[in-house]
């Protein structure tokens, strides 16, 4: 079969876990690199011995060699970058939060379901990570009796450093709102996705604070919402960047007949009203538990990004839908930038 032939757009601080993934895919070529600011696409393309590299993203549009873009650029930009690819005709895979505003996300849709003879992934690796499948099995297989609620907890730190750093982030208008839409974004997708989605005609209720980097940020570091379910269930997310903890994920699911909870892609409460239930399940967990591959990029991206890569590159070449595809990531997208609707000033 073909190699796919790739570009990743934009070279910051996740491109280079893109890159790796592509250079470890049997079915993928990367060509190329691309990023504004030259200096930042000349250095990984040495670095990773990419063969070229370009700071205008329509080169890589107009090229015919180019088959597929990963979209590797701040949240307002994914917009007009996917939109153009899928125009000349490209696959692409984007970076979560696949736009910063609910318009952006409007017009990107509309653009996916134009050119449905293309190949369009939204990024949430955690979907591919052993304990998160069996997570999701596990309450498919209705052993939690009916699910009443389903929380999504993130705990992290995000100093001023960080949100002073890079221009983009910390504004409404560019990064589309803070702890919720970057780095609660993926714990609130397992718990939808694990759940089995939002409700379609309920809109979330919130609150969002900006406890301890005011005048830094314009959007929130803290925020707690209820996400009606479409199974009837509720959905709670709670998260803050302005922890002492660094990373701290907890995921839990509470239904009729038992609750399980994972912290940290560990199994961390398993109780169920029927022993040998709890047992099975608590195995299940332990053994789905395994250290993931996290050669590539931060310990807490979870070592799910390579899985993701090779399943849109296969998706490809045997030119079917891949696991998530970008509509499936728009509606995690949607919860979170309806939860920030009531609070955007731009
Ligand atoms: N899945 C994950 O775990 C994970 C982790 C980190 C970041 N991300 C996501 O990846 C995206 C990028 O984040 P980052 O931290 O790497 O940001 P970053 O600011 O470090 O890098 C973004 C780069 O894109 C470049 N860029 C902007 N517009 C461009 C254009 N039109 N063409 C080419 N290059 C352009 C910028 O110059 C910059 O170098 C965001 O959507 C972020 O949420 C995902």
């Amino acid at each position: 079969m073909n190699k796919v032939k790739v570009a990743v757009i934009g070279c910051g601080v996740i491109a280079p876990t893109h890159i790796q993934c592509y250079q470890a895919c049997e079915g993928a070529e990367l060509v190329a690199v691309c990023d504004i600011v030259e200096e930042r696409a000349r250095k990984l393309a040495e670095q990773y011995n990419v063969p070229r590299f370009t700071t205008v993203a329509a080169e890589l549009f107009a090229d015919p060699e180019i088959d597929a873009v990963s979209i590797c650029t701040e949240h307002y930009t994914h917009v007009d970058l996917v939109i153009a690819a899928l125009k000349a005709g490209k696959h692409v895979v984007c970076e979560k939060c696949l736009a910063a505003s609910l318009p952006e996300l409007d017009a990107m849709i509309a653009a996916v379901k134009a050119h449905p003879e293309l190949v369009s992934s939204g990024i949430f690796q955690h979907r591919f990570t052993a304990i998160n499948r069996e997570l999701k099995a596990i309450v498919e297989e209705g052993l939690l009796g009916r699910l009443l609620t389903s929380r999504a907890q993130l705990y992290c730190e995000r100093t001023n450093e960080y949100y002073l750093k890079d221009a983009w982030r910390g504004k409404w208008k560019s990064e589309g709102g803070s702890i919720l839409i970057n780095q609660a974004i993926h714990f609130i997708d397992q718990m939808l996705w694990i759940s089995g989605g939002p409700a379609v005609d309920q809109k979330p209720v919130a609150m969002i604070r900006n406890l301890n980097h005011e005048g830094i940020i314009e959007t929130d570091d803290t925020a707690a919402a209820v996400v009606p379910l479409a199974n009837g269930a509720l959905g709670v997310i709670e998260a803050t960047s302005a922890s002492f903890h660094i990373w701290h994920n907890t995921l839990s699911f509470e239904g009729t007949m038992g609750i399980v909870e994972i912290r940290d892609d560990k199994p961390l409460t398993v109780e169920f009203k029927d022993p040998e239930v709890q047992a099975a399940v608590a195995k299940r967990l332990a053994d789905s538990a395994k250290p993931e591959n996290l050669d590539f990029g931060k310990e807490y991206y979870g070592g799910g990004h390579p899985a993701q890569i090779n399943d849109f590159i296969a998706a490809i070449q045997e030119k079917r839908a891949p696991y998530v595809t970008l509509e499936d990531a728009a509606s995690t997208a949607r919860v979170i930038l309806e939860i920030y609707a009531p609070f955007r000033k731009v």
